[in-house]
């Protein structure tokens, strides 16, 4: 049974405050050869693009706009606040068709968006205003190439379609946490998951992408070519081209079983329970097989109307006996609920309520803010609950679905890999947190108020750190500086590269490295 981490419901990810958040850091002005952007002519006419563009690419593809009863559905996103005012969306056929769009909307000074799953979160995405949405979504075939190396992705592949192919055969493949979050957005700017332990990011694990670059011409980039592109998209991806196609490492799966094991405590443990984590992971040493440590803190109105509990997740890849030598101290520790499991990964999935069916892929309008933490500070975590619990009661209505969430997954794969030979810059952050809520109408400020003192807390509960956010799981008024690295090196030779391949900015809708003027 797995209705204890119903509240891990809304996991994952999520964050959002309002576009009109101011940044919490300055940032390095705009260079001047950025500040030319092309804009799309107020209308755009659908008839004239279907009978343009249509005549351009293959005949499987989907063009339409707001008349369209296909509408509501293309606009629907993940987070309602991230949605873009587009005008247009096309549904690609084929993976040579995307090419063919992007040059059509540069012939006719057209916006355009590259659209894998929907879960692009932060409010940097709502700026757009008009143009064409490609959505790459029918775009989800996986071939497991013959050297049994590496696989073939297109690029609206998921979790869900990737493991499915990749495990009829015996493989596995280093993902996100979700069934339902796409490849694409997520691998670009990183990606954390439960085998980061043991191989690496997400992004650690891409051999060669095919690549439509701002112009629409088509590019192949790996360490051999285009190597300095390859450093920038493996963790600001967004920023430079649209993926029509990842090749990425494959594993045997080894593992018969992952062992999961869910808790539940009430407050009067939270010191006890943040300890006990501490001692578990040490600072970034989570063991590598021990690929997830999920934590969340909420109301559940059937153990307490007032006093939020503190619910967590452990996932291991491997048996029972030693995932529970590694969980003993947190074992002492008397639990409300205590449940445990030896299953298979997809199975895995549903008792950890990161499933396609769970609430936590569902679409709502979310507002959330995020930190990334080394270790947990037990002080500030309880500064934090306080913050939750008087909050619930002085906004009752958001009380009932905010959380305090708390992501581990082991690190020491990805802390491997050298820091500079990506553009990936967290590698030395172990534990990203963050506070989300759905919001009720008229409530938007109230939420922003609560997520951003929560993220504060966090972040003065390390003051010897400079703040920093995962450029996933950013809401939108983040200095770059916290999403790409404080470090000057990092932002200048991004900066660099957006002059070299794209230096009109037409990819600035995603945490952009150059800011829309
Ligand atoms: C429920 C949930 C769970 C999550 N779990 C994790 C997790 O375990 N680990 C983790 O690291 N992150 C996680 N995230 C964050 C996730 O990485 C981001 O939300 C990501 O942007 C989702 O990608 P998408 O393709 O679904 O979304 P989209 O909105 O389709 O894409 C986001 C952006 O990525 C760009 N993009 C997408 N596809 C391509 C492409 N093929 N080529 C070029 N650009 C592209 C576009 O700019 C687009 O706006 C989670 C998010 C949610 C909502
Ligand atoms: C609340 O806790 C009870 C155990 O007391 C559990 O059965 C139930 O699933 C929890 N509710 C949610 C929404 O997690
Ligand atoms: C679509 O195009 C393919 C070739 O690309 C062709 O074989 C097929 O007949 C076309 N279908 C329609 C309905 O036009
Ligand atoms: C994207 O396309 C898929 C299938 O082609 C469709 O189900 C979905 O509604 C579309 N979404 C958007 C946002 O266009
Ligand atoms: C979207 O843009 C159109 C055209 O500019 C405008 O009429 C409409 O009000 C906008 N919608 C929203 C929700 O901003
Ligand atoms: C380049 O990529 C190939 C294929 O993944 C790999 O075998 C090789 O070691 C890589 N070389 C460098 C310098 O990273
Ligand atoms: C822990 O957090 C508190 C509250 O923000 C802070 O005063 C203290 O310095 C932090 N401790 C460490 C070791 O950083």
């Amino acid at each position: 049974m797995n209705t204890v981490l119903r509240l891990f419901g809304c996991v994952f990810a999520l964050f959002l405050a309002f576009a009109s958040g101011k940044p919490i850091a300055p940032s390095i002005p705009v260079p001047r050869y950025f500040e030319r952007s092309p804009s799309t002519p107020a209308a755009i006419s659908i008839d004239r693009v279907q009978k343009d563009l249509g005549a351009l690419i293959s005949n499987t593809s989907l063009i339409f706009g707001p008349a369209s009863d296909a509408w509501s559905d293309a606009t629907d996103r993940w987070n309602f606040f991230s949605k873009p005012n587009i005008s247009a969306v096309v549904e690609v056929g084929q993976e040579s068709d995307i090419a063919k769009v992007v040059k059509y909307c540069n012939d006719n000074s057209i916006e355009f968006l590259a659209y894998s799953r929907g879960h692009g979160m932060t409010t940097t995405l709502a700026k757009m205003k008009g143009g064409i949405e490609i959505n790459m979504s029918k775009l989800t075939k996986v071939t497991i190439q013959p050297n049994k190396k590496t696989a073939l992705l297109q690029s609206g592949a998921y979790a869900d379609a990737i493991l499915g192919t990749l495990g009829a055969e015996g493989y596995t493949a280093v993902l996100g946490a979700n069934g339902c979050v796409g490849f694409g957005g997520l691998s670009l700017g990183g990606g954390l998951g439960r085998l980061q332990g043991q191989y690496g990011l997400v992004s650690d694990n891409i051999v060669s992408m095919n690549v439509v670059l701002a112009d629409g011409s088509t590019v192949t980039v790996n360490n051999k070519s285009n190597g300095d592109l390859f450093w920038a998209m493996r963790g600001a991806g967004h920023n430079f081209g649209i993926v029509t196609q990842f090749e990425i490492n494959i594993f045997r799966d080894t593992s018969a079983t992952w062992h999961y094991h869910n808790y539940v405590w009430t407050q009067d443990k939270l010191e006890a329970v943040f300890k006990g984590l501490n001692d578990l992971q040490g600072v970034g040493k989570l063991p590598a097989k021990m690929g997830a440590s999920l934590g969340q803190i909420s109301l559940n109105t059937s153990i307490s109307k007032t006093e939020a509990v503190i619910q967590w997740t452990f996932a291991y890849d491997g048996p029972a006996k030693e995932a529970e030598k590694l969980l003993a101290g947190l074992n002492k520790i008397k639990a409300v609920v205590n449940e445990q499991g030896d299953v298979s990964y997809p199975n895995l999935l549903v008792a950890q309520e990161t499933d396609s069916a769970s609430a936590s892929c569902s679409s709502q309008p979310y507002i959330g803010a995020s930190a990334n933490l080394q270790t947990y500070n037990v002080t500030a975590q309880r500064q934090l609950y306080n913050l939750f619990v008087k909050n619930a009661a002085l906004e009752p209505e958001i009380g009932a679905n905010a959380r305090l969430y708390y992501e581990g997954f082991s690190s020491l794969g990805s802390q491997a890999i050298s820091a500079a030979s990506t553009a990936f810059p967290h590698r030395d952050e172990y534990l990203p947190v963050y506070f989300i809520t759905p919001v009720p109408t008229g409530k938007e400020s109230a939420a922003t108020a609560w997520a951003y003192a929560s993220r504060d807390l966090w972040n003065k509960g390390q003051p010897q750190r400079r703040p920093t956010t995962y450029v996933n799981f950013a809401a939108g008024d983040e200095s770059l500086e916290m999403i790409y690295g404080h470090e000057s090196w990092r932002l200048q030779r991004l900066r660099s590269l957006k002059a070299k391949y794209d230096p009109n900015n037409r990819f600035r809708w995603y945490n952009p490295i150059i800011p829309p003027t």
